[in-house]
């Protein structure tokens, strides 16, 4: 049995589909969960019954390290077949949305007004913004248009795409608020520091604020801003908080180059950022982090996980989407060890990375601290668990 997917959350501004795209859709993302659950847990038999055998009678040893392993794997019919089922129903996933949104654009751009009418948050975007190079680079995990694409005053599509398409990207594993990452976010910081109570708090990469809200509903005292650097994503993501009651502050800004004070900010969070960014952009963004970050204040961040310690075949599947869905920056990222990299940023004490997430179907985060108590859900497509990393600033 294939888990039943929700529809998500049809606030104001959600593109709607008729029934011909409810069915593409429907088609994709059970196809998608069909190759997560009874394909994907084969290829590491196929590897270890016909590749790795094939490797070692060809070399006289085993493979050594994960780019071996790629390369054999991707030599096998079976690792070709569900790979490029991966790839298609990437592309007919964005290709569905980008026709849902683009049908009802006009209603999504009016809702936008109308909910940005009077605002209990605010939006403030910078149009002298340059959007990094990096990101311009890539229409990253083949998302057409990326997250920077804006295409005219009162853009919202690259938002309204995001909304519904991202959803089904994770087998509504974000949930139908999307707001799973910050809910589980929200379980994390709690549970290690819970006599924080931050005054104001920074969304480093809030994309349209599905991680952004959680925090809010938290902490509802808070001043809760949230940064990214798409104007049209960001524009959405106000009139989407609005509709839905939340007071979130919206800024055009790069995370690695934050336009406000020395430790202006008592929580700083990110959620699945660093590995959609540059190597150079990873570590300036982090130092910024830590330089908002108030003394006493703690930066917390969840992302995909560190490899280095999974087994061969595991670190393979859990880079596949670099080499075939447009995501430059992660087979980088699951390389680099989480607590030199807080401390690169000048966290130089108490950094913790004892939190690891898996979701379900629906949104709901277990969060354990053995990264290795089953299989790596990232062998079952990829973009399951994640990984916690934080520190507290020193006082
Ligand atoms: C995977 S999305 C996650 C969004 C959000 N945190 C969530 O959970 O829905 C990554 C986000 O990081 C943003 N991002 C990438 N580079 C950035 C930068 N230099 N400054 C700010 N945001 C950035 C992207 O635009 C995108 O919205």
């Amino acid at each position: 049995m294939l888990p039943v997917i929700d529809q998500p959350f049809p606030h104001d501004l959600m593109p709607i589909p008729d029934h011909d795209e409810h069915a593409r859709e429907d088609f994709t993302v059970t196809l998608k969960l069909y190759a997560s659950e009874h394909l994907y847990p084969y290829d590491e038999i196929v590897y270890e019954k016909r590749a790795k055998p094939k490797f070692i009678k060809e070399n006289g040893r085993e493979p050594e390290n994960c780019d071996e392993v790629h390369h054999l794997m991707m030599d096998d019919p079976f690792t070709q077949f569900w790979s490029g089922i991966a790839r298609n129903m990437q592309e007919s996933l964005w290709d569905t949305q980008g026709r849902i949104a683009e049908r009802q654009l006009d209603r999504i751009e009016a809702e936008a007004k109308k909910n940005s009418a009077e605002p209990i948050g605010s939006l403030t975007l910078d149009p002298d913004f340059k959007t990094p190079a990096y990101i311009e680079a890539v229409d990253i995990h083949a998302m057409p248009g990326g997250y920077q694409t804006t295409l005219s005053e009162d853009d919202v599509f690259q938002g309204a795409v995001y909304d519904r398409g991202a959803y089904y990207y994770t087998k509504g594993m974000v949930g139908r608020h999307g707001q799973g990452g910050g809910t589980a976010m929200v379980m994390a910081v709690k549970d290690l520091y819970p006599d924080l109570k931050p005054k104001r708090i920074l969304d480093v990469g809030c994309a349209i604020g599905w991680s952004t809200a959680p925090l809010l509903h938290a902490y509802p005292n808070a001043e809760v801003y949230g940064i990214d650097i798409g104007a049209a994503i960001l524009r959405y993501g106000h009139a989407r908080s609005e509709s839905l009651g939340d007071k979130i502050h919206y800024l055009q800004m790069s995370g690695d180059d934050i336009n406000f004070p020395d430790g202006y900010f008592d929580l700083v969070v990110s959620g699945g950022v660093f590995h959609e960014t540059s190597n150079k952009a990873a570590k300036k963004m982090i130092a910024e982090m830590h330089r908002v970050t108030s003394p006493g204040g703690v930066c917390m961040n969840y992302d995909i996980p560190y490899g280095g310690a999974y087994n061969l075949h595991a670190q393979f599947m859990l880079n596949w989407d670099c080499y075939y869905n447009a995501e430059p920056f992660w087979r980088q990222w699951t390389g680099w060890d989480r607590t030199e990299f807080m401390a690169n940023g000048g966290f130089d004490q108490d950094i913790v990375q004892e939190w690891w997430a898996d979701r379900d179907h629906h949104g709901n985060f277990k969060l354990f601290k053995d990264p290795f108590d089953d299989l790596h859900t990232s062998a079952r497509g990829g973009i399951g668990r994640v990984h916690f990393f934080g520190a507290k600033k020193a006082a």
